[in-house]
């Protein structure tokens, strides 16, 4: 048994298709933490929910037996147990949460339900403390495209979202479409190092210069546009026969343009509020091409704040850390609480940021 501080909250995450679960101590330790990646999807070149929620099944109970092993504690030691409860694939996050109300059910300890994005903005300060709000943050992942500006943890403001694809579905799509093999992000970007992306020219779709604040369109991101740019493209090239010489160009192009609007986005926002601390969360924050470019446009005075590329993906390190956050609040879930895939983002307003 450890002694550490309290609350030892267990974290399990199977939104999507990582089996992923930590033990996380009251101080922000991850005594023990083991992240599962599902290869079974590579086959198919995308997440098949049917299969990812039957591979959580499967592999739920010896990746929590193995955090626990890791962490040097049992069962019994955990004082509470947080888990995704949305959004995300329905059959998977289902796994997650009857395994967690059964736990918390048979040791009689209080559960509760995260949400998967909000975890994410929790990622960067359990390796750097100093990642506190206020900040700004871009959430970009397989699932999701959202900018925040978080005033304090727990109260959100939704500055803009992606009205079609997420940034990961992009890279996922683009990938796929160039031969890469799926997870497509890191393999795009990989391939774009040894691209000239000025060899094409691709679109920034909802991004103009005249656009003016209080506009949806502003903030807002499509990548559903960009995606049929690159098709007619790669079509193009590939009419040519020339895209296998083409293709690191065209993998540079479309990252350059996506890194673009969602860097033209964040440092709008970062204008707009005034706060020049940015944090990046989810699996496209690993991409290093995004990182610099924010950074570069957010100069000295600024702060980009972004977790390493482990915590950056999905992990259920994040999951203890939002839930002990829900848990000091008292957000305990009921035994008939749920998972939903399409989970409200908690504390996030809508309402459009006050002018000075
Ligand atoms: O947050 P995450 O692990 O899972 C979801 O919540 O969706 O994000 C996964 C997404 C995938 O679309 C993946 O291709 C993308 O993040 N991704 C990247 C990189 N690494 C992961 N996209 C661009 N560049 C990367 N290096
Ligand atoms: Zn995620």
């Amino acid at each position: 048994m450890t002694g550490r501080p309290r609350p030892l909250v267990l974290g399990l995450e199977t939104s999507c298709d990582e089996t992923s679960a930590a033990v996380l101590s009251g101080d922000d330790a991850m005594l023990g933490h083991v992240i599962l990646s599902q290869d079974v999807h590579e086959v198919y070149g995308g997440v098949v929910p049917e299969l990812a929620a039957r591979a959580h099944l499967q592999k739920v109970d010896a990746v929590v037996a193995e955090a626990l092993s890791r962490a040097g504690v049992t069962l019994a030691d955990i004082d509470v147990l947080g888990v995704t409860a949305g959004p995300g694939l329905i059959g998977a996050l289902l796994v997650g949460v009857c395994w967690t109300k059964a736990a918390a059910y048979g040791l009689d300890k209080p559960w509760v339900r995260v949400h998967h994005m909000e975890a994410h903005l929790f990622a960067p300060s359990l390796e750097r403390p100093e990642a506190q709000p206020p900040f700004v943050a871009l959430l970009v992942s397989g699932g999701h495209t959202l900018l925040l500006h978080a005033v304090a943890w727990g109260e959100y403001r939704l500055l803009g979202a992606t009205r079609d694809d997420a940034a990961g579905e992009a890279f996922d799509k683009v990938a796929k479409l160039l031969g890469l093999p799926y997870p497509g992000g890191p393999a795009l970007e990989r391939l774009a190092e040894s691209g000239d992306p000025a060899r094409h020219r691709l679109p920034r779709p909802m991004l103009r210069r005249n656009q003016r604040p209080g506009e949806r369109d502003y903030y807002d991101f499509s990548f559903s546009g960009l995606k049929t740019a690159v098709v007619e493209l790669v079509a193009g090239v590939e009419a040519r026969g020339e895209l296998d010489a083409q293709r690191a160009h065209v993998a540079a192009a479309f990252q350059e343009a996506a890194v673009d609007v969602l860097a033209s986005k964040t440092l709008r926002a970062v204008e707009e509020t005034g706060c020049r601390r940015v944090l990046l969360g989810g699996g496209v924050s690993a991409n290093r091409a995004l990182r610099e470019e924010i950074a570069r446009r957010l100069g000295a005075e600024g702060r980009l704040l972004h977790a390493s590329p482990r915590l950056s993906l999905d992990n259920g390190a994040m999951v203890a850390r939002a839930a002990r956050f829900r848990y000091d609040r008292g957000e305990i879930a009921a035994m008939d609480g749920s998972a939903s895939a399409a989970l409200a983002f908690p504390g996030l307003r809508t309402d459009p940021e006050p002018r000075n």
